[in-house]
């Protein structure tokens, strides 16, 4: 007799063996039938029991969230809705459920609860089907990198250098604020603090990414990436997960092409390897979908959505006639929009890209060729000496799921850069040098992994694409 999942039992084909297994109860109903739910599979097996078979002491024990062992018969199943069960011949209690204080009942609860419960809420089905598929994500994700020829590097999650150079940045120190160390302007002396210098929670991979592509050729970066902006919306997370391929040797319609690609595999991934977990998510968005007024409702299913991102070349469009597009557009001549477009240079706010993909295209779009003056030093000056080789990729529901850019590969370019915004030559000497020795075009870009795992999932608020969400106010957990 060996333990298994209840995955492996649903999709056995043998029957009338003797089993065993470990699981959650998630219903006890009519005294006879438990379901049993371990996190291999969305489904529960079901546990038929002969009440007089068993203490009635033992069988008040089975509530909801109790663990449990069953031993017993898989058989073929009497009734419907489940080809295989258990006839149960032994059951012991493993972990007792106190069905007056567990939070998570068999009934529905909102978002917000289980946010409250972010320890216990795996134990419904949406959020168990939601970290499987993140899950999977993380696997394919490495799984195309490995197949194309990337190294995974590891990149500091403690740095001195600000990639963005927006500063939303979290000081990283073992000074006792009580008790600042002063230097004779009175300012906190960072040579006394543990590194000798400022250190932050990095916020991107990114710069040293692009050393190791100047050496290894193409890499990719996946770790947690930190930022301290204080936007509170369903998108934004201060602790996120981010992929950051960097490549040497390709231009940004390469690093187009390498987006488009990546982002097809992982969805078609999931699409072939996770159907069960899809379907269901599928089915509650459709009912979600239901309560909303008709001009509210998605065009297409979750499942339809993913099949044509898979299937389908993402649109490309420039930042110039991304802005003309915007310019007349009905909402920006009815001021619906928040911000009006007025001008050619103005920064693109979610509502723009949400427009331009959901009501415009119809497709995820891929902006490309920004002005210099909105997007960070160190992507590549075009020759027009006012716009930047940069691209930002939008999904529809998402807005921005994807930055990017062929990267300023010439020195005395850079320098020019660094200095109009004043980062010192000597913080970023390192950076500067791959640019002394040997340089070359490279490009790379940063995904970020909960936003595509709210694509993938169709959840709405990034909160419930990750376990436990830090965001202003909150790191409970
Ligand atoms: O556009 P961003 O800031 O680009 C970079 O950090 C580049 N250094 C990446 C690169 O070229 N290697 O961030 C990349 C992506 C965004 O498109 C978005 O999907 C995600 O990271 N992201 C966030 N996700 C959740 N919460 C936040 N606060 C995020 N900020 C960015
Ligand atoms: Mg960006």
């Amino acid at each position: 007799m060996t333990l298994r999942t209840v995955s492996e039992l649903l999709s056995q084909e043998v029957t009338n063996v003797e089993i065993e297994i470990k699981g959650w109860v998630r219903t006890f109903r009519a005294n006879r039938f438990i379901a049993l739910n371990d996190g291999s599979t969305l489904n529960n097996i079901q546990c038929v029991v002969e009440f007089e078979n068993f203490d009635e002491s033992l069988l008040k024990r089975v509530t909801t969230g109790a663990a449990i062992q069953v031993k017993g018969e898989l058989v073929e199943s009497q009734g419907k809705g489940q080809s295989v069960e258990i006839q149960v011949k032994e059951l012991e209690i493993l972990g007792d459920c106190d069905p007056e204080t567990y939070p998570i009942q068999p009934k529905k609860h909102s978002f917000e609860f289980l946010r409250e419960n972010a320890h216990l809420r795996t134990r419904t089905n949406t959020f168990s089907a939601v970290m499987r598929l993140r899950s999977s994500l993380s696997f394919a994700i490495h799984k195309y990198f490995n197949e194309n020829g990337f190294y995974y590097m590891h990149t500091p999650i403690i740095t001195g250098s600000d990639a963005e150079g927006a500063g939303e940045m979290f000081r990283v120190t073992s000074l006792d604020p009580q008790n600042l160390p002063k230097d004779e302007n009175g300012a906190t002396d960072y040579s006394k603090d543990f590194f000798g210098k400022e250190t932050n929670l990095t916020v991107s991979g990114q710069l040293e990414a692009e050393t190791y592509a100047m050496s290894l050729g193409k890499v990719y970066t996946f770790g947690p990436t930190f930022r301290a902006e204080n936007s509170n919306t369903s998108r934004h997370l201060a602790e996120f997960w981010m992929i950051e391929p960097e490549v040497a040797f390709m231009d940004l319609p390469g690093n187009m092409d390498l987006a488009e690609d990546f982002m097809r595999y992982v969805i078609k991934y999931i699409l072939e390897n996770n159907r069960e977990d899809l379907d269901f998510l599928n089915d509650r968005l459709l009912n979600e979908e239901k309560t909303k007024p008709q001009a509210e409702r998605s065009e297409m299913s979750l499942i339809e959505k993913l099949k044509f991102v898979s299937e389908n070349n993402f649109k490309r469009v420039s930042y110039t006639e991304a802005i003309d597009i915007l310019r007349n557009c009905k909402p920006n001549k009815k001021k619906k929009f928040k911000y009006i477009i007025n001008e050619w240079g103005a920064d693109l706010q979610s509502e723009h890209e949400r427009y331009l993909v959901e009501k415009h295209f119809k497709c995820p779009v891929i902006l490309f060729d920004y002005p210099a003056n909105i997007k960070a030093f160190y992507m590549r000056l075009n020759d027009d000496g006012k716009t930047v080789r940069a691209m930002d990729i939008l999904f529809p529901g998402i807005g921005e799921i994807v930055g990017g850019a062929q990267r300023e590969e010439r020195l005395d370019v850079l320098k020019e850069k660094m200095a109009a915004i004043n980062i010192p030559e000597e913080d970023l000497w390192w950076y500067l040098d791959l640019r002394k020795f040997g340089t070359a075009v490279h490009s790379g870009f940063g995904l970020g992994f909960e936003r595509l795992v709210m694509f993938a999932t169709g959840m709405s608020n990034i909160r419930d694409v990750i376990p436990f969400p830090r965001t202003p106010q909150n790191a409970e957990f």
